[in-house]
């Protein structure tokens, strides 16, 4: 039997949920249930290497992760997973599913992998959303960080880095108001696989500076931000708005980096609006 690898619920324009690392679709839940209710096809996949593509199939080298074959452990432990990779496998899906264009929305890794899908699909991207992610590469020093942790966590598994992340991940009003977004965060990083995580790791290290990108986006933008997100900060949001020519900032109060988990209601009315106003230009 086929594992689902994404959720696809409800009818009308189609927009793809990427999720941030090391997290899985997920994340999601609550822009899914309230965008399919609200006229929209919402997609949210497994990116490759996270949740249950990492249970049926394993990291490799190039193809969608809905075509790969498990690989050895020892070959996996190697691979690297491209920003690139995950929007190729992003087209693939929308193929599959005979989605022509939709609103890219992706939140941090999601976000990088948002850029590239512009970058290679222009035609089939109506709008992208790009929350808590930024557009220039990492310098040398983040990046050795990032192969390092990619060691660590292939050695030790996933328990150090929920315990080393979380409070960055959410604000201090989420973590004493909200027990289940701080449960949901802690368990989708403790499931992630080692294996599918190194790889991303490797592969964000080695993205490209998409500053370069910025004034070529010819769709409208929606940046959202969350004020006291300490790993993709406002400033971050600001550049990118201050680079793009058609980009709306949301900048969303009582959250950090997770902001559709910790104040979904306000993520979920600005996407919506968003939206909205997009099927009204295009006189939908
Ligand atoms: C994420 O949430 O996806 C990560 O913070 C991205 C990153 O490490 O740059």
């Amino acid at each position: 039997m086929t594992q689902a690898l994404y959720d696809d619920a409800g009818s009308g324009p189609a927009v793809v949920l990427l999720h941030g690392y090391p997290f899985d679709r997920s994340m999601w839940r609550e822009p899914i249930d309230f965008l399919s209710a609200h006229g929209y096809r919402v997609i949210a996949p497994d990116l490759r290497g996270f949740g249950e593509t990492a249970t049926q199939t394993s990291v490799s080298e190039s193809g969608p992760s809905h075509r790969l074959k498990p690989v050895p452990l020892k070959e996996a432990d190697r691979s690297v997973t491209t920003m690139a990779d995950m929007a190729h496998d992003v087209a693939a899906l929308m193929d599959e599913l005979e989605i022509v264009d939709a609103t890219i929305c992706g939140l941090s890794m999601g976000g990088y992998v948002a850029f590239e899908f512009v970058h290679i699909f222009p035609a089939r991207t109506r709008a992208l959303v790009l929350a808590g992610t930024r557009a220039p590469a990492d310098n040398e020093e983040e990046r050795q960080t990032r192969l390092q942790q990619a060691e660590q966590m292939l050695a030790r598994g996933m328990a150090d880095i929920a315990a080393a992340t979380l409070t960055k991940l959410l604000a201090p009003r989420t973590l004493a108001e909200k027990p289940s977004v701080v449960t949901h965060v802690r368990e989708m990083i403790s499931r992630a696989d080692p294996r599918g995580a190194a790889a991303a790791q490797r592969g964000m290290a080695a993205r490209r500076d998409y500053s370069e990108d910025l004034p070529g986006i010819r769709v409208p933008v929606l940046i959202i931000v969350g004020r006291q997100d300490p790993i993709r900060p406002v400033a971050d949001a600001e550049f990118m708005h201050r680079g793009l020519s058609n980009s709306r900032l949301e900048i969303i109060e009582d959250a950090a980096h997770m902001t559709n988990m910790e104040q979904p209601e306000v993520f979920n009315r600005a996407l919506f609006g968003f939206m909205e106003a997009l099927d009204n230009s295009a006189g939908g």
